[in-house]
């Protein structure tokens, strides 16, 4: 069997933002394959993190690919503002949203990689018949609004779901996991199934965040 290549998103969230500079170039560095960012508005989420104009700074320095997650009301919005910067990845919850395949086509149609993600609770079946049409699923493992929380473990047997249903119906679609992820249950949520991992306090708060890149690598 050949082993797939994991995919790191360091997420910007969790990154000393008075040193900002220096921790893209760390980045840019890194094994890194993409830069995660996390887009709020105080309402889909009860916090605000990064902006328009931080994004389009980090965007010009920044060498890895743009994951951007988007936790919004109104993803759409936002939409021609990323294609501008030029991101590689959009992804939107399905919980905000009815119309998730329209959502879908106007990423696609700009070339950019479209995902829809699960909050912890919200059932991965939901999303079975989107699955032929997008890149990517995002799989929350924390409630989603705040870096730095605690794992939540039944989401790995969502992946391992998400995954068998993937595999069997011979889908070209990549699962993506966000929250608390770290050295310890990575290796689980790989077993399970896991392509690209997120990880903010456990990188950008380690002693060494190149060397936790590239063990979550392996
Ligand atoms: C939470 C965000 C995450 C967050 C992850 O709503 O979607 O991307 O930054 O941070 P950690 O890895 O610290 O849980
Ligand atoms: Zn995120």
């Amino acid at each position: 069997m050949i082993k797939k290549q994991i995919k790191v998103a360091p997420s910007l969230l969790s990154a000393n933002f008075l040193d900002l500079r220096k921790e893209i170039e760390l980045i840019n560095i890194s094994e890194a394959d993409y830069l995660h960012i996390d887009v709020m508005d105080g309402h889909f989420v009860p916090n605000i993190s990064i902006g328009f104009p931080l994004i389009e700074q980090v965007a010009t320095i920044c060498e890895k690919p743009l994951d951007v997650h988007l936790m919004v009301e109104k993803p759409e919005q936002y939409f021609d503002r990323l294609f501008n910067i030029g991101v590689s990845m959009i992804s939107v919850h399905v919980e905000q949203n009815i119309h998730h395949h329209s959502l879908i086509q106007k990423i696609q149609n700009n070339n950019v990689k479209a995902g829809l993600v699960l909050n912890p609770f919200t059932s991965v079946e939901l999303i079975y018949d989107n699955l032929p049409y997008i890149d990517f699923v995002l799989i929350m493992s924390v409630n989603p609004g705040f870096g730095g929380q605690e794992f939540l473990p039944f989401t790995i047997k969502k992946v391992e779901k998400l995954s068998n249903f993937i595999e069997k119906e011979k889908l070209n679609c990549l699962i993506e996991i966000d929250g608390g992820i770290n050295l310890e249950n990575a290796k689980e949520l790989i077993n399970a199934g896991v392509d690209i991992i997120v990880a903010g306090t456990s990188i950008f708060k380690a002693y060494n965040p190149l060397e936790v890149i590239k063990e979550l690598k392996k």
